[in-house]
């Protein structure tokens, strides 16, 4: 790579997960730190950053047609500098820059603060990667939070212990770590400062969080929960995503306690059928998933409910797809999230490769799986329909005078200011829910 200039503006684009956005607004602070500014809307930036995921197919392919793209064309004094960062770069970094000499560098999740180091060496010439996995060392060396959006996100735990056979993160994001409490504290009041009205608390296995507290308790995310709920300015809370066996009566309790806590939950099941969990190595059944769940409608009856899933995981037979689908109907969640099942190399299951589901059995398994998920998404939003309810502002519409928020039970709810006037971003407006559609509310203020 010949010598280019040092980049004046970055565009950080982020694919995947929450945890990918924070990284990626976490890494636009860092450049702008260094006197960088984020490219405007439209325009071409100097350096572009490609905040990759990993969890599903053709990632990597993704990362390369990208590459390609930004380069297509241009010669090298006008193509960005590029560098690949988040879990393909974890995963393929080597490859990466073995493959695309138009990268610069190459930086994993847990890496990333290293970034301005790396483009001044990029800007020089020489290209550099870093996958190392020191944990917490990152967040010590980032800048302090300056500005938020009303619903700011907070890293609070990284990683995964739980080796589901399906999945790369434990090989991506490394082993769970927890962030200390007085660090989370501190950024969540730097968040409230800064302008965020609702917190949402990220991590891999969010509900494994725990750490010492001021007085030296070992405390759960209930207690981290409780912390902020004792924040003025702060108005809501919530977390994503939870893993079934790292639930404890605390954290469900809270739901019960503390009013900013919204009456919504993440929780992954993945599938119904007990031989399927077992081997995903999920280490939960679809009784005591569902167990579970009843505890929380106990103590918060409209809590919103959400999951994921995995269709066509090898060895699925018609009747384990079934039990999926009684599982849904038992639980009827608000929404969720389904995906077709993709070997990932390096994982047991990609193993199990005698047991492949064809891939038009998996497409008509998804399907069927959607029909219902989106029959009960549209059934939640109907239920709340002529209820009243707060929603925290957080865009404008297309039309002046148009504005964009979530409910409690994040259904995303638009209203339109007579006249045209003008709301603000980060308000929390009260509206009348008058009309649900399968997406969305709309809403009157009152
Ligand atoms: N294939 C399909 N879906 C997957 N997920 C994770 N790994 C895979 C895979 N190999 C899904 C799970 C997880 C969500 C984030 O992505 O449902 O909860
Ligand atoms: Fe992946 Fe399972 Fe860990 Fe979730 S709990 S990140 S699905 S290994």
């Amino acid at each position: 790579m010949k010598p280019t200039i040092t980049p004046k503006t970055y565009r950080v684009k982020s694919f995947g997960c929450q945890m990918n956005v924070y990284d990626g607004e976490r890494m636009g602070e860092l450049l702008s730190e260094k006197g960088m500014s984020a490219a405007p809307d439209g325009e071409d930036a100097d350096l572009v950053v490609l905040n990759t995921c990993h969890i599903r197919e053709k990632a990597a392919e993704k990362v390369y047609s990208d590459i390609g793209r930004l380069t297509k064309g241009k010669t090298q004094k006008k193509a960005p500098m590029i560098a690949v960062a988040g879990c393909v770069a974890q995963a393929e970094g080597e490859e990466i820059m073995a493959r695309a000499p138009a990268v610069g560098m190459v930086v994993g999740p847990q890496a990333y603060h290293r970034l301005p180091e790396m483009v001044e060496q990029a800007a020089k010439g020489q290209r550099s990667t870093d996958t190392d996995m020191p944990a917490n060392a990152k967040f010590d060396l980032l800048p302090k939070r300056r500005r938020s959006a009303p619903n700011a996100f907070l890293t609070v735990q990284e990683g995964c212990d739980k080796f589901c056979t399906y999945c790369v993160v434990p090989y991506t994001r490394g082993a769970e770590i927890s962030r200390p409490y007085s660090d989370l504290i501190a950024e969540a009041h730097r968040l409230v400062e800064a302008g965020a009205r609702e917190i949402t608390l990220l991590g891999q296995n969010v509900n494994a969080w725990s750490c010492e507290d001021e007085a030296g308790r070992t405390v759960g995310l209930a207690g981290l929960i409780h912390a902020l709920d004792r924040i003025e300015g702060l108005a809501r809370i919530r977390y994503t995503t939870s893993h079934p066996n790292d639930m404890d009566d605390a954290l469900i309790e809270a739901h019960g306690e503390v009013a900013k806590l919204m009456p919504y939950l993440h929780l992954p099941v993945q599938s119904g059928s007990d031989p399927i969990l077992k081997a995903m190595n999920r280490s939960h059944t679809a009784e005591s998933y569902l167990k579970l769940l009843e505890r929380f409608r106990a103590v918060r009856p409209d809590i919103a409910l959400s999951g994921d899933f995995i269709v066509g995981f090898p060895g699925e037979s018609e009747a384990d797809f079934q039990a999926t689908l009684d599982l849904v109907d038992e639980v009827r969640y608000s929404q969720a999230f389904s995906f077709k099942y993709s070997p990932r190399p390096g994982t047991p299951a990609a193993e199990m490769d005698d047991q492949f589901i064809p891939r038009e059995v998996m497409e008509e398994r998804l399907q069927r799986l959607q029909a219902l998920l989106n029959r009960d998404q549209f059934a939640f939003n109907k239920a709340v329909e002529g209820q009243t309810c707060e929603i925290l502002i957080e865009r404008k519409g297309k039309l002046p005078g148009q504005w964009l928020g979530k409910s409690p039970w994040l259904q995303s709810v638009w209203y339109a200011e007579e006249n045209g006037g003008e709301g603000a971003l980060g308000d929390l407006a009260t509206v009348k829910l008058v009309e649900a559609g399968p997406n969305s509310l709309r809403g009157e203020l009152v």
